[in-house]
């Protein structure tokens, strides 16, 4: 049967919307609770929707019983502090999962190139119903640093890399795309993140703020390019290195058991 997608992210897998051009008082991201939950750097998270209410972080398929990444139930004290993120988040219509402000601490374009990952936010997710797709929008006003998106972790051809600054609206298969952040300068990073379903609300809602499927790419001198790549193939092979030493010495322990 397969699921429902959005035709407007079939070709590249992602969409920029038009900026968010209205006022928020940054107390909506500053004053929610925040959890220490390990993503792709040194992050922390403030959940607005999760799977049962409470103040985490943990993917949905880990609760009991374990589902996909659909009916976030809302978090009351987080959203009555962040009424805009909430309406913001709620604004399509379509079934949301997880919605959470993250916190990203500074970091470098070899950071983000190692840290590239792809979500599992279909995990579970019945077949014939809408494939889960992740919107990004920027809170603070990065805007030197960048979301990476790549096809594959580790081949740079074809990398195509989105401002940041505040009100940049991003919406993006984060189960195909490998993706990660580099943010630059000495001050987090707050974006808001929320799991959306696809189907009929959500394909409106990104015709009306206009979804392009093609922008250019923020340009970084090719020595930098290529350094960060250099330092993502070393990092790569010294986790391989030290798993695989790993591996060798559980064997060791189990063989003198
Ligand atoms: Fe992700």
């Amino acid at each position: 049967m397969g699921y429902i997608t959005s035709e407007l992210l079939e070709e590249t897998g992602y969409v920029v919307l038009d900026s968010y051009d209205q006022p928020i008082d940054p107390k909506e991201w500053l004053d929610i609770e925040y959890v220490d939950w390990k993503s792709s750097g040194d992050t922390r998270f403030a959940p607005l929707a999760s799977a049962k209410g409470e103040i985490e972080c943990n993917g949905f398929w880990n609760h009991k019983p374990p589902r996909t990444d659909k009916d976030g139930v809302w978090i009351d004290s987080q959203t009555e502090i962040a009424p805009t993120l909430t309406a913001r988040a709620k604004e399509p219509g379509s079934n949301v999962g997880r919605c959470r402000v993250i916190e990203l601490q500074p970091n470098t374009y070899a950071d983000a190139l190692y840290n590239l990952h792809q979500d599992d936010n279909n995990r579970l997710n019945p077949d014939g119903t809408g494939w889960v797709v992740r919107s990004f929008f920027n809170l603070t006003d990065d805007k030197d640093s960048f979301f990476v998106l790549r096809h594959n972790r580790t081949d740079p051809s074809g990398e195509t890399r989105i401002a940041l600054p505040a009100g940049a609206q991003l919406v993006i298969d984060t189960q195909r795309l490998w993706h990660a952040a580099a943010h630059f300068g000495d001050e987090p990073r707050y974006c808001l993140i929320t799991s959306w379903e696809s189907g009929p609300e959500l394909d409106a809602y990104l015709e009306k703020y206009h979804a392009r499927k093609h922008v250019d790419s923020v340009e970084v001198p090719q020595d930098v390019l290529d350094a960060g790549q250099a330092e993502q193939s070393r990092r790569i092979a010294a986790r391989e290195a030290a798993l695989r030493a790993r591996g060798q010495q559980e064997k060791l322990a189990m063989s003198e058991a």
